[in-house]
Parts: C-alpha cells; structure tokens; sequence
C-alpha cells in the first residue's frame, strides 16, 4: 500500500503534540522536532484528552528512569483521572506484575522473569527459531511474493513465543490478532485487550492443572511462590512485550536491509552484519518508541518544567534515537549505545540478548532460504500502523525466486 503525507499542520508551542493522530506514523520525526521544541521535557497527548509530559532528553531521561525515588512505574493514580473507555487504558493500566511495580515487588516479580529466561539457551532458542523460519518459508515460498510483515515477522513471533509459552502452532492468530489491536491504542483497542486476556487466562489455567516444559510452568514452580493470577500477569507481560516490539524490530530491520544495496548486495558474504542494521533500527527507529512510561510521585520542577503528579511522563525512546547522534560525545567506548531503545535503570529489557539473537537468526535463515529476495516498494513508499506507543510497519511487500520446501540445497 502507497501511502502520500497529508497536508502538513504546523505545532505551537502551548499545545499538546498529538502523537495519536495520524500524521505521527507517517513522520515522526516532525513531532519529536516539536516535542523537543518546547524544552527536554515536553507537552504531548496519548489519545485525545490523555496529556503526557513527554521526554525528547537524554540526561532528563536517564534521570527519570534510575531516580525511583522521584519517578514511579505504578499508574494507578493516573487511572483514576482517565474514562473507563481511554483507548491507552490496554497499554497502560495497573496490573500485578513487573512492569508496573516498584521496590521489592519489582525485585521479586523481575528475578522470576530473568531466571525463566536464563534457562531458555541460545543454541535452544537458535533452534525454535530455525523450525519456525522452516514452517513459514514452507508456506510462502512457493508462492514467490510475500509481505514480510503479515507473512513473516508477526506469524514468526507467534510461532517461537507460542513454542517457549508451551501453546500449540494453530494458537498463533488469535494472538497476533489480540496484540495488535490493544498496541494500537485505537477504536479495537478494549476488544484486543479483551481477547489477549482471555488467551492468557485460558493458557495459565490449563498449566495450572499440568504442567508442560515452557515458561509458564517454570513460573508456576518458581521459588518466589508467585500465585496463578500473579503467573498470568507476568505472561500477558511478558508475551505482549515480546510479541509486538520484537516482530517491529525484525520487520524494521528487513526494511533496511531490503531496501540498501550496502546491506543486501554483501549480505551473504557478511561484509555488512545483520546485526549492523538492527542496531541501526535501535537508533533511528525503535519499535518501543513511546512506552517508557513513568509518574512523578510529587509535584516536581524537572528540567525546565513543572511536573505534576499522576500525569504519564513518558520517556521518548523514539525521539531520544532522533536526537541522540547529536548529543553523545564522538569519542564513544565501543559498546556504549547512544540510544535507549532497551531503556535504563531498574526496569531496563531483562531479554535484550535473546531478543537480539532471535532477531538476527530469523533474518540470516530467511536470506538463506531466499537469496535474492528484494522489495516490491521502495522504502520511502511503505506506511506504518497508527499509534503513539510504537514504530511498525504496516506491509513489507517483497518478491523472490519461487521455493519449494523440499527442494535440494535447503539451508539445515
Ligand atoms: C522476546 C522479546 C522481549 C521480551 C520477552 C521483553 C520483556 C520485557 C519485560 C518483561 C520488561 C519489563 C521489565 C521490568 O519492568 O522490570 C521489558 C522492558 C522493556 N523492554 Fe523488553 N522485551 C522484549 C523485547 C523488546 C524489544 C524488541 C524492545 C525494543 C527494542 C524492548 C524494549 C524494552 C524497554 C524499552 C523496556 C523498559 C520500558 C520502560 O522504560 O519501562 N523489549 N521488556
């Protein structure tokens, strides 16, 4: 799908910028400039009615997500000023699990989590990746055209997630269905939110009676004695913030690599990594772009603003990527990241290296069944999903020489 900017509508500086309306997917970087116009800390909206200090800084940021002492994940004074309808109530919401606490809940809800996946090993995950890879290539291959996103990216999620959380193949849509419209905070956002709820509570149910070899199981039996309904809250978690950021991160990564002869033409020869783009995703065009979300737990004067209490103060990853080449001294140790798509502080990603892993081997196994795929559309022509939270491609057309399953020279 082609898609052309509307006509463009200038900011001022007292008005919210409103990252809900359409024109943010198409250019986000306009909206950041205006962000980052008013300030390090700026006046933004969620949904319409929904305001947000909104964070474009880099020194402002790092501050509110390591001060816990002024800066709180818990929303729910917040949510008492929201209607029971807010579109971003899916995303946003309380629940008992790690990402909306604080302090010793915090701590004991996250250490579950990162024991869990510390037992998932590369050379495991390597392989869930490598079958899930197989049996989407089986069904598009013959084919000879696809669209990365609704073919590969979001099914292959699905797919490996679906593996880990111990839940059949067939599962997946209703998964990928639930998830995408909560993440979209729009009109469907109270339907997904319902759906992906009752995917979850159906599947800890069924691992409360057996248990199976999968990460809710080993949650059930973890040492910090967490409950089932606690069990479920970690996995709604857990699954969703797998699910959407890393199948934006893998379809924004093929993107590039597509749509740049320096990546594709060296590809197989590995002069330019897979990894190399990925990182570059990180920086200008991070999936998570707008869910750090923070409260002050007292009025506040904060660089430059006045912050109130039980507002969402969002840090901007996505703007931070924007703005980061400029802010972060050249001579750089190597390893330093001079974004902060993975975040900071106590809530930083617990998963980042399996994410990367994940990410980097579904792209490589793709190329290697596909050699010379390449992109219907020139990069500039693809439209991206509405929303305030996220970077994501609605469609990555590509076409490619046909490929039948069993055909000799497969990639084992
Ligand atoms: C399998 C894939 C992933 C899983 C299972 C996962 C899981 C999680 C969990 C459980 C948290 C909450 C940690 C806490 O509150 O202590 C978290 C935080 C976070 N994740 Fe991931 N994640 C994944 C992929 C990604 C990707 C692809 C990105 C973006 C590049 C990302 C960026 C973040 C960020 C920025 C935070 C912190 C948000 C904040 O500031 O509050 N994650 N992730």
């Amino acid at each position: 799908m082609t898609t052309h900017p509307p006509a463009q509508h200038t900011f001022s500086l007292s008005a919210p910028v409103r990252l809900w309306e359409e024109g943010f997917a198409l250019d986000p970087d306009r909206y950041y400039a205006a962000l980052r116009a008013q300030g390090p800390v700026g006046w933004g909206e969620l949904a319409p009615g929904v305001p947000a200090y909104v964070v474009t800084d880099r020194r402002a940021a790092l501050e509110v997500l390591r001060d816990t002492d002024a800066f709180s994940h818990d929303p729910r004074p917040w949510e008492n000023t929201v209607p029971d309808d807010s579109p971003v109530l899916g995303m946003m919401r309380w629940r008992p699990n790690a990402l909306f606490s604080d302090g010793a809940a915090h701590i004991r809800y996250r250490t579950t989590l990162i024991d869990v996946f510390d037992e998932v090993e590369p050379h495991d995950l390597r392989t869930r990746v490598h079958r899930a890879v197989n049996v989407l290539v089986s069904r598009f291959g013959p084919r000879g055209e696809a669209d990365l996103v609704e073919d590969f990216a979001r099914p292959l999620l699905a797919l490996v997630l679906n593996n880990l959380f111990g839940l059949p193949d067939s599962q997946g849509d209703r998964l990928n269905e639930g998830l995408g419209k909560m993440m979209e905070g729009g009109a469907q956002a109270a339907e997904g939110e319902a759906t992906y709820a009752q995917y979850v509570l159906e599947l800890i149910a069924a691992k409360a009676e057996r248990r199976g070899d999968d990460l809710p199981s080993r949650l059930l039996d973890h040492p910090a004695g967490l409950t089932p309904e606690e069990v479920t809250w970690q996995v709604f978690l857990t699954l969703g913030a797998g699910f959407e950021p890393t199948s934006n991160l893998l379809s924004n990564s093929l993107s590039r690599i597509l749509g740049n002869p320096r990546y594709y033409s060296t590809l197989t020869n590995g002069a330019r990594p897979v990894m190399d783009a990925v990182v570059e995703v990180l920086h200008h065009e991070t999936p998570l772009a707008n869910y750090g979300i923070y409260y002050a737990v007292r009025p506040l004067s904060f660089h430059g603003a006045w912050i109130r209490a039980a507002v969402p103060v969002v840090v901007s990853y996505g703007a931070l990527g924007h703005f980061a080449e400029r802010e972060v001294p050249q001579e750089r140790h190597p390893g330093d990241a001079s974004h902060l798509s993975w975040g900071a502080g106590p809530h930083a990603c617990p998963v980042r290296q399996h994410t990367l892993l994940l990410v980097t081997e579904a792209i490589e196994r793709l190329t290697q069944w596909l050699p010379d795929i390449e992109p219907v559309l020139p990069r500039e022509q693809l439209s991206w999903r509405p929303g305030p939270f996220h970077r994501s491609l609605t469609s990555l057309p590509v076409r490619f020489s046909p490929r039948s399953p069993d055909q000799p020279g497969d990639p084992s």
